[in-house]
């Protein structure tokens, strides 16, 4: 898919004021600094599209973009950032869990993780929530040009045993680097795919 025109329409904290859920939305969730907004301005080709930092914590709000005039991206606040309160975890918390429930015209749930690093239980718990709430989801491992394509296979394999645990069905596995523009075709592709579904 070509990506003629990616528009920014507006931050929200409430499902209720998202723009009208009349066309296909991809969202994009994962620890904080994974990495989120760097690929939604890579797969848009548009640098500063998504707010992007070397700090935890950037994205806060529900954060619609709208792509081709046809489908709409979300970038999500993420998650596991230690330096966040109680309160805001819970907030943060009850927010995406309305949205991933209320929000009628979400597609697919792309939940990043960082290549580099072994399973973490924070990012296993996410994605057994997203598979126990029945929100179809793909997994993308994030900046693997930060390591050799051995140390990538290998978080890969043992994110796919820790999965086995529990599923029967594994979900799709995208690998990407936002430096190296890695997996944008894949990504874009399989979008293509699902909404002329
Ligand atoms: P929050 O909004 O704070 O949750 O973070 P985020 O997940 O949106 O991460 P963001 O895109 O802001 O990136 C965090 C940091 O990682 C920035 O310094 C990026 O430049 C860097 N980064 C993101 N993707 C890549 C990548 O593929 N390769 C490399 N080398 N760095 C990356
Ligand atoms: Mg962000």
């Amino acid at each position: 898919m070509k990506i003629k025109e990616a528009k920014f329409l507006m931050s929200n904290t409430r499902v209720e004021d998202c723009p009208v859920p009349d066309k296909p939305e991809y969202a994009f969730i994962g620890r904080s600094n994974v990495g989120k907004s760097s690929l939604i301005n890579m797969l848009t080709q548009q640098k500063g599209l998504a707010k992007t930092s070397s700090s935890p914590g950037k994205t806060q709000l529900i954060n619609h973009f709208l792509i081709n005039d046809s489908w709409y991206l979300v970038d999500l606040p993420g998650y596991g950032y230690a330096k966040v309160s109680k309160d805001s975890r819970e907030s943060w918390r009850k927010m995406i869990n309305y949205y991933f429930q209320k929000r009628e015209n979400l597609t697919c749930v792309f939940a990043l993780i960082d290549s580099r690093h072994e399973p973490l239980k924070q990012d296993l718990d996410f994605i057994n929530h997203l598979g126990t709430l029945g929100v179809p989801f793909v997994l993308v491992f994030t900046k693997l040009d930060k390591q050799s394509a051995t140390k990538t296979d290998s978080t890969i394999a043992a994110y796919k045993r820790k999965l086995r645990e529990t599923w029967d069905e594994l979900p799709q596995m995208f690998r990407t680097s936002a430096e190296l523009q890695t997996g944008r075709e894949e990504i874009l592709s399989f979008i293509e795919e699902v909404n002329a579904q």
